[in-house]
């Protein structure tokens, strides 16, 4: 019976370590494409870059740590520009993001960036 349930936690251990790497995706996995970046560029450059600088989007970056990448793209969009917010079409404030968070060194990857699939399990870390 001992043995029973040293097993049985091996298990659940197991169970519990793939589900904490699953969680675990994050702006570092390639969660963007390069064409998703290129597409932000001008959009960035016409309607943010008025008042931000890349250093704002690094302590942006920094104070969402570990947070969902769809809140900061929802705050994004509710709030930005601050001149006229909610202003841009979705894909350009996926666009955008996708471009600031490459100008902060994260990698371009094969899937775009998509709020209706799967942007609330990706999470952010610090530049
Ligand atoms: C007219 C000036 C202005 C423009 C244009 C503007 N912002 Fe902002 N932004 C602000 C202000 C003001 C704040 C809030 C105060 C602060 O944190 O400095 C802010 C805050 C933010 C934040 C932090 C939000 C948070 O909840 O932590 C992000 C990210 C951001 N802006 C992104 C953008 C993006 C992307 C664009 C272009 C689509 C943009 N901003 C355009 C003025 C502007």
């Amino acid at each position: 019976m001992k043995k029973m349930l040293g097993l049985g936690m091996a298990v659940l251990c197991l169970l519990g370590a793939q589900w904490s790497l699953a969680q675990q995706k994050t702006v570092k996995d390639g969660v963007f494409t390069q064409a998703q970046v290129d597409a932000g560029k001008p959009v960035y450059d016409s309607v943010c870059r008025t008042c931000h600088d890349q250093r704002f989007y690094r302590d942006t970056l920094r104070s969402w740590n570990n947070q969902p990448l769809l809140w900061l793209w929802e705050s994004v969009m509710g709030t930005m520009p601050a001149d006229n917010p909610g202003s841009l079409m979705f894909q350009e404030y996926t666009d955008v993001i996708a471009y600031i968070l490459a100008e902060q060194g994260f990698p371009a990857g094969e899937v775009a960036l998509d709020p209706d699939n799967g942007m609330d399990e990706i999470h952010i870390v610090q530049p």
